[in-house]
């Protein structure tokens, strides 16, 4: 089980950060991925713009090959439920350990003027998210550790309270290292808070991935033969290895041993195989949103699938806790 935030468009680091991995798991496990349009009220009360941000996101994902007839792929608000049983952690989870929580402190200063309760329960509400389906493995990147130690947390004294119901969620990737795309500044990694510069998003045209590829950061080259590579050279090389042929690389690499490299070609091939990766994506996209029937029939079909698997963990929830009257 996995969720997506609805505030950003996808991105390359997203595709090989994360999307990849749920391309992977959807045939080897039974899972359920989940726009997180509810976490997104906690930082973006307005909603005007959500209902587009959650099909693109939707549509985005679907393009890159995850696949709803596969995975269980739904939206976080179709499962009443969810707000239901985040009441019931709610009261398992102390203020002082949610104040603790690095997420939650960076937002609070971020955003001092909407430092709501929300915010504060976040990896409560998130929790729910994956023991609805009662799910053991999450695949998330490093940012999300401290929510899933939570989320242990709260399992445990779940069960401890009212019987053993839930698995404890884990952290899930396939290689150990998750892959790690550097943005094209220099500095860090791919990111949607980033300047839009440095970082590649599926809906960017062709022209634009060009345009941002030319921008990344060179110098004159090496001036003696076999030296270390500066870190934004070495980014340059980190993202070439994503999409370019492994022949490619292996020239480039010789031309910065033998110091004929030379930057400016590199990066145009470069951008060209960064082209032939991301265009079929993006038109991939395009059509996936320009059919707002099928969109709303995944959505539906997603909805049912997770309001099944939530209606049974419920039923166990709920008589668990005692709340079973009659
Ligand atoms: N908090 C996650 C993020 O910021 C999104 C998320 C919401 C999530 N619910 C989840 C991730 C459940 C894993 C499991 O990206």
């Amino acid at each position: 089980m996995s969720g997506i935030r609805p505030t950003g468009m996808v991105h390359l680091g997203n595709y090989y950060g994360a999307i990849r991995n749920y391309v992977r798991m959807q045939d080897e496990f039974e899972c359920y991925f989940m726009i997180a349009d509810l976490h997104s009220l906690t930082t973006h009360p307005d909603t005007r713009e959500l209902k587009n941000n959650v099909k693109r996101v939707l549509a985005e994902n679907i393009a890159c090959g995850l696949d709803p007839d596969k995975a269980t792929f739904y939206c976080q608000s179709h499962v009443r439920e969810t707000g239901e049983l985040y009441l019931y952690l709610n009261m398992l989870a102390y203020k002082g350990e949610l104040e603790k929580t690095v997420t939650f402190k960076d937002k609070a200063r971020q955003h001092p003027e909407n430092v709501n309760a929300g915010l504060l329960t976040y990896p409560v509400l998130q929790t729910a998210d994956i023991i609805m389906h009662r799910a053991s493995l999450v695949p998330v990147g490093k940012d999300q550790e401290q929510h899933l130690e939570m989320a242990r947390n709260f399992v445990v004294r779940f069960n401890h309270r009212y019987g053993e119901i839930f698995p404890e969620p884990h952290a899930f990737n396939y290689n150990q290292e998750l892959v790690k795309v550097p943005g094209l500044d220099g500095s860090g990694k791919m990111s949607k808070s980033e300047n839009g510069m440095s970082t590649l998003y599926f809906s960017d045209n062709d022209e634009l991935i060009r345009k941002k590829v030319m921008k990344a950061k060179t110098d004159s080259g090496p001036t003696t033969p076999y030296s270390s590579k500066p870190d934004y050279i070495e980014n340059i090389f980190m993202l070439m290895k994503l999409v370019s042929q492994a022949d490619v690389i292996e020239k480039y690499e010789q031309d910065f041993n033998n110091c004929t490299i030379r930057y400016g070609d590199m990066k145009k091939q470069l951008a060209e195989d960064m082209i032939n990766f991301m265009a079929p994506i993006r038109s991939k996209t395009s059509d996936i949103l320009a059919n707002e029937d099928y969109l709303v029939e995944m959505m539906k079909k997603g909805a049912a699938k997770a309001n099944e698997s939530a209606k049974k963990t419920m039923e166990l929830v709920r008589e668990a806790l005692g709340l079973n009257y009659f």
